[in-house]
């Protein structure tokens, strides 16, 4: 719902809010002429068809035909809602909405996640202190052990959760903070009779922040030998698996910077690395990289590095990222460690120039599946299983160029035919039959926007004060389009009320679908109306849309003058003709304005 913030608020927030800073933190934007373009964080792409139009406050992707102002992208790019893009700008730019009590039911305005977020945030701070602690002694040397200093200890908000099972429940019950609610974040556990325990107990605590540097969840490590050696989070509204990345939101800027991004496993490796001044790194945290995530380090660059561990698992996940990798079309490759090291552990023996050797001498992906992975397995035994598997492998790679070159790849690496693999894999692939990937195209339903109105809109949108020369409303009802013409009566009301509504607002009350992407498209190009002649542009749209009418009107005349004709009614007929007489009259009149 709008309405809860203050719309003096909304119109402040807007009036400071750049939105090329803003998507500039998501997307690397270059100035290419009047725009600013960059890749498209919405849809897979290797040339950039992503632009950013600083003047009108507008993007737009003319690849997949997203766009809209800096609160839509806001609410594309992090799934938020319109009150949690406008906070959430509002934070950035440094107005103040008043905050909601949380537990009083004038809450309102805070949304669940916005207080979840809160709960986490005020978690790292308790852990933060409790790290200061006399009882974190063990924790603190542990951390000295490591490597870790203050700065790092201080930039990724490290912590200690005490030995206990109520400290920092009894925390939130000081603060008032709803124990359901922390429950919900994951920091305490019902017991089912109303009581809770926290849920990390003794462990050094990592807090996991998403790309906008809020708090979502925690690690916590195992100080001692008990089990788990890490405790996660669970999911909750604001924190799912596979969506996020450790340390991401500390080291994007510095990937972008660097152009290319070190992937790590865990949190210590990450941190390792931050320490010895490799910056441009991120952490799976164990799990497999999905999709979602390679999505989120290919707004900022598409080179990357995956350091795993060199054991069974580490290849396993690099096996299991590499048809990813090739889909989203990124440049990856793998640095390779010896035996029985992890890059934390490597790091502390060889410094940063060790890691810059092992990046240095990174082999490509592609080059480590088939070395590493197929040709090793390829004993005589399971060569027919082998075989399958990288099938099974290549059919998944829905880039047909990268795919053939991958088979060429193998062929010359084991020696089956180049042939014999590409029909073997067909076969597969028409067997597995997936279902066809949906362009951005295919899904909008393409929909004709009347030429003339919307040029007349263009010419309204860009010269807002040209809405003077329009003696009277007259003009609206030659619209054959309702969207037009809604759009057309925003612009002349608000022009009458002497408020002029800005590009930017215009879109972001727009509708998806093919008016909207019409209309962005004509906004981000170069305005093609030269202030020199656009009086004389717009007389003559408007003549042509009145033209148009009346056209239209004949039209329809002459056909239900055929249908009495076939009809042999006379009366219909005498009557048709009467009102053709009329409208011909009408249309010679230049300013008509009865009907
Ligand atoms: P590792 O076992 O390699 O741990 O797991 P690590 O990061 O090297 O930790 P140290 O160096 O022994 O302290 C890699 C990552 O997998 C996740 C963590 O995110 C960890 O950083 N993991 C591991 C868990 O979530 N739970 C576990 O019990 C173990
Ligand atoms: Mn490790």
């Amino acid at each position: 719902m709008k309405g809860r913030i203050p719309r003096e608020k909304i119109e402040e927030i807007k009036d400071r809010t750049n939105i090329v800073d803003l998507i500039s933190e998501y997307v690397t934007l270059k100035k290419g002429g009047r725009n600013f373009v960059g890749l498209c964080p919405f849809h897979r792409e290797k040339a950039p068809s992503f632009t950013v139009n600083q003047e009108k406050q507008i993007f737009y992707c003319f690849g997949c035909q997203e766009g809209g102002n800096a609160f839509s992208f806001l609410m594309k790019i992090n799934n938020m809602s319109f009150p949690e893009a406008v906070r959430h700008m509002a934070g950035k730019v440094g107005v103040s909405i008043p905050q909601g009590e949380m537990n009083g039911r004038r809450a309102g305005e805070e949304t669940e996640r916005d207080k979840l977020n809160r709960i986490n945030l005020m978690a790292a701070e308790c852990f933060s202190e409790n790290l200061l602690s006399p009882g974190a002694k063990t924790a603190r040397e542990y951390l000295a052990k490591r490597g870790m200093d203050d700065a790092v200890i201080e930039k990724f908000r490290l912590g200690y959760s005490q030995d206990g099972w109520r400290h920092l429940k009894d925390f939130f019950e000081r603060k008032k903070v709803p124990l359901h609610l922390v429950e919900k974040a994951g920091l305490i556990i019902s017991k089912g009779n109303g009581q809770f325990y926290d849920r990390f107990r003794g462990r050094l605590m990592f807090p996991i922040e998403d790309l906008n540097g809020a708090v979502i969840a925690f690690g916590g490590r195992e100080l001692g030998n008990g089990e788990p050696k890490y405790l996660n989070s669970p999911e909750s509204p604001v924190y799912i698996k596979g969506k996020n990345l450790y340390g991401f939101f500390r080291t994007k800027d510095d990937i972008r910077k660097k152009g290319e991004a070190i992937i790590v496993e865990g949190y210590f490796d990450l941190l390792t690395l931050w320490s010895a001044g490799i910056t441009n790194v991120v952490a799976t945290l164990g799990t497999a990289l999905t999709r979602n995530q390679i999505g989120l380090i290919r707004r900022f660059t598409r080179n990357v590095i995956a350091i795993f561990d060199p054991d069974e698992g580490g290849k396993k996940a690099v096996e299991r990222s590499l048809p990813l990798f090739l889909e989203e079309k990124m440049h990856a490759k793998v640095g390779l460690l010896p035996e029985g090291n992890d890059p934390a552990d490597y790091v502390m023996k060889h410094g940063d120039k060790g890691i810059a050797d092992i990046t240095n001498r990174a082999i490509s992906m592609v080059d480590f599946y088939i070395e590493e992975v197929m040709t090793k397995r390829r004993s005589l035994e399971d060569s027919l299983d082998s075989m399958g598997d990288s099938m099974a492998f290549i059919s998944n790679i829905n880039d047909r160029i990268e795919r053939n070159l991958f088979i060429k790849r193998v062929s010359e690496k084991t020696g089956i035919d180049q042939g014999d693999l590409k029909t073997a894999i067909q076969r597969d692939m028409a067997k597995s039959k997936k279902a066809p990937q949906k362009s951005g195209l295919e899904e909008k339903k393409i929909v004709r926007v009347d030429k003339v109105e919307l040029a007349l809109v263009h010419i309204l949108i860009l010269y807002p004060d040209k809405i003077s020369m329009l003696k009277d409303e007259t003009f609206l009802k030659y619209f054959t389009s309702l969207e037009l013409k809604r759009l057309a009566v925003i612009l002349t009301e608000s022009f009458r009320e002497g408020k002029i509504k800005t590009p930017s607002d215009l879109i972001g009350d727009m509708e998806d679908g093919a008016l909207k992407d019409k209309l962005l498209k004509l906004l981000v190009e170069p305005n093609p109306f030269d202030p020199e002649v656009v009086d004389k542009v717009l007389t003559d749209t408007m003549k042509k849309l009145r033209d148009k009418w009346y056209k239209g009107r004949r039209k329809i005349l002459q056909r239900e003058l055929i249908k009495a004709q076939e009809l042999n009614d006379q009366g219909l007929k005498d009557r048709l003709l009467l009102e053709k007489e009329k409208l011909l009259q009408e249309e010679k009149r230049p300013n008509s304005r009865n009907d």
